[in-house]
């Protein structure tokens, strides 16, 4: 699955990431700036915040109930369209190719 991270200063991270694996753990293991994943992709952290762009979003699995609540918690607003946990969009399958935006900050 191809992931393609933009920052706020303009700046973008492309990264190809195994099926199976999620948005969140993409941007750790490839060290994209701006994703912490502090609790390791519980839904328990919100650090690994994310704005999807409005055609990606169609194909995303429902917002669970923890995730719900950890929006409500993130660093930078919540946008109440596009703003997802990273931790919660698994790649592959439906999610072959996706675009997000990383908020300014995540603390
Ligand atoms: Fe903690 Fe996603 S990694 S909520």
């Amino acid at each position: 699955a191809k992931v393609n991270f933009h920052h706020p200063d303009g700046a973008v991270d492309a990264v190809e990431a195994e099926s199976g694996t999620t948005v969140m753990r993409a941007a750790v293991r490839s060290g994209v700036r701006g994703i912490v994943g502090e609790c390791g992709g519980q839904a328990m952290c919100a650090t690994c915040h994310v704005y999807v762009h409005e055609p990606f979003l169609d194909g995303l699995p429902e917002i669970g109930e923890d995730e719900e609540e950890m929006l409500e918690c993130t660093a930078e607003p919540r946008d109440e369209r596009r703003s997802r946990l990273g931790c919660q969009i698994p790649l592959g399958g439906d999610v072959a190719r996706i675009e997000v935006d990383v908020p300014a900050s995540q603390v």
